[in-house]
């Protein structure tokens, strides 16, 4: 990032589903004047993150698994010239040739990695699988993006009890309240520090 701190830093957000961290972050940047959401990519058509961002006035780009991996999102990319990735439930692996022109990408994974990441757990998976180990707390890990699912540097972590915890429903529950309620504030002070 770096460079002038008076200019609006811009955020691109990759998500594939409902996009409810998504639309917490364009909320979240909507209401201050250091960073602002300048478009929303996914790699599904009929995600509601779409909508979403359409709501909000916000240009979104759809793609493919091919256009990720070879040059189409790298061009959009490079006419937008981002200085934050952030990955919101995005449930592919972000290709190394973007990172290479784009180091600064953030994921957020909903469980307190080193636990229950990798290739494969994502979403509910990791819900049922942190049920079935009988654990007593999860939480949310936001991280830098490196080449392997889920090992990048940790930038910030917090737990909550799931004690009382029935379904992997009531733990997505909780664990996105904690996501809504850190991951634009821990964007926004990564964003201040650069
Ligand atoms: C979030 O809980 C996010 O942590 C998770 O997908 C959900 C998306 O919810 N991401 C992963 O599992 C990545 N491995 P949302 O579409 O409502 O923001």
């Amino acid at each position: 990032m770096g460079g002038n701190t008076i200019k609006m830093k811009k955020i691109v957000l990759f998500a594939s589903g409902n996009g409810s961290n998504a639309e917490a972050i364009i909320r979240y940047f909507e209401n201050q004047s250091i960073a602002t959401v300048v478009a929303v990519f996914s790699n599904k058509p009929e995600a509601k993150v779409l909508e979403r961002a359409k709501n909000h006035g916000i240009p979104s780009f759809v793609f493919t698994k091919t256009q990720l991996q070879e040059t189409y999102v790298l061009d959009q990319l490079r006419l937008l010239q981002p200085d934050l990735i952030v990955l919101a439930g995005f449930l592919l692996q972000f290709p190394t040739t973007i990172l290479k022109v784009f180091p600064n990408v953030i994921n957020i994974h909903p469980a307190l990695l080193p636990k229950y990441g990798g290739k494969g757990m994502y979403g509910m998976h990791v819900h049922q699988a942190v049920l079935d180990h009988k654990e007593i707390e999860t939480g949310i890990t936001i991280h830098y993006v490196n080449e392997q699912y889920d090992e990048g540097e940790f930038i910030f972590q917090k737990a909550v009890n799931i004690e009382e915890c029935k379904t992997p429903e009531a733990i997505a529950q909780k664990v996105h309240e904690l996501e809504h309620q850190y991951f634009p504030e821990v964007i926004g002070k990564l964003i201040t520090n650069h």
